[in-house]
């Protein structure tokens, strides 16, 4: 474990994706109870505390309700009802359907986006979110609070960036329909969840972790505010902590 000297976020590293999905689920399942509100993420990084969590209620070694409601970290705009990579399509698939969780997110296809997003950052305040479930971006964002988000920033319309948009190519069928916008949690509205739990795998992700956790807490590495947030966990493999041949 490292914990960097003034900084709140905990690094726990793990040999493997199933010891670090494993350790997640421990950590978000403590914090709930059935009638709390989970932040949900999108993403590869958290498919396997998805999947852990939902194997242990089926086992009955988990409560068979972990939680009344799913809330959305972020949607793209513009994309059809219903569509596949739509980030509530995605949510409901991965792992709320499994948990009974009822979905709530922004409206993708607002005709006042602005307003839309508005909205949900006051629902997702008033829903109280016992536990944030996060990834973390190549370049070290959250949600799509891109680089140069206001540590302070409101949930709003964003516009991704060009490495975002080819990242995510990659659920699509070519780089021209992924959309250019979206509504994210703002990081301040990230910030209000009583418990932060970031995970990331694979050495690609190396360099935004160690910025997160060693860097200045900056709008250049927005996951740097996890520093700021009193019961903050970045769950890692080794390669993603950047030890040296791990991952190859
Ligand atoms: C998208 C999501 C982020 C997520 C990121 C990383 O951009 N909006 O919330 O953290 O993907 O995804 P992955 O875990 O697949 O690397």
């Amino acid at each position: 474990m490292t914990q960097p000297l003034g900084a709140t976020a905990r690094h726990l590293v793990r040999d493997d994706a199933d010891q670090v999905a494993a350790t997640a689920a421990d950590l978000i399942l403590e914090a709930c109870d059935d009638e709390c509100s989970v932040g949900l993420a999108t993403g590869s990084s958290p498919l396997g505390a998805y999947d852990e969590i939902v194997r242990r209620v089926r086992a009955g070694t988990a409560p068979r309700r972990v939680a009344r409601r799913g809330y959305l970290l972020d949607e793209y705009l513009g994309l059809p009802v219903g569509d596949r990579n739509s980030y509530a399509s995605v949510i409901r698939r991965e792992v709320a359907d499994a948990l009974g969780l009822e979905v709530r997110g922004p409206d993708g296809q607002a005709a006042d986006p602005d307003a839309e997003a508005e909205r949900y950052g006051r629902e997702v305040a008033e829903a109280r979110v016992a536990v944030q479930v996060l990834g973390i971006g190549r370049n070290g964002h959250l949600g799509f609070n891109e680089p140069g988000s206001a540590l302070d920033s409101r949930t709003r319309v964003v516009r991704l960036t060009e490495t975002t948009r080819r990242d995510n190519a990659r659920f699509f069928d070519s780089l021209a329909e992924v959309p250019t916008h979206a509504i994210t949690q703002g990081l301040g509205t990230i910030m209000q969840a009583r418990r932060l739990v970031l995970i990331a795998l694979g050495e690609r992700k190396a360099d935004a972790v160690r910025a997160a956790l060693h860097g200045p807490v900056d709008p250049a590495c927005p996951a740097s505010v996890l520093q700021r947030h009193p019961d903050s966990y970045l769950v890692t493999d080794r390669a993603a902590a950047g030890e040296p041949g791990a991952d190859r």
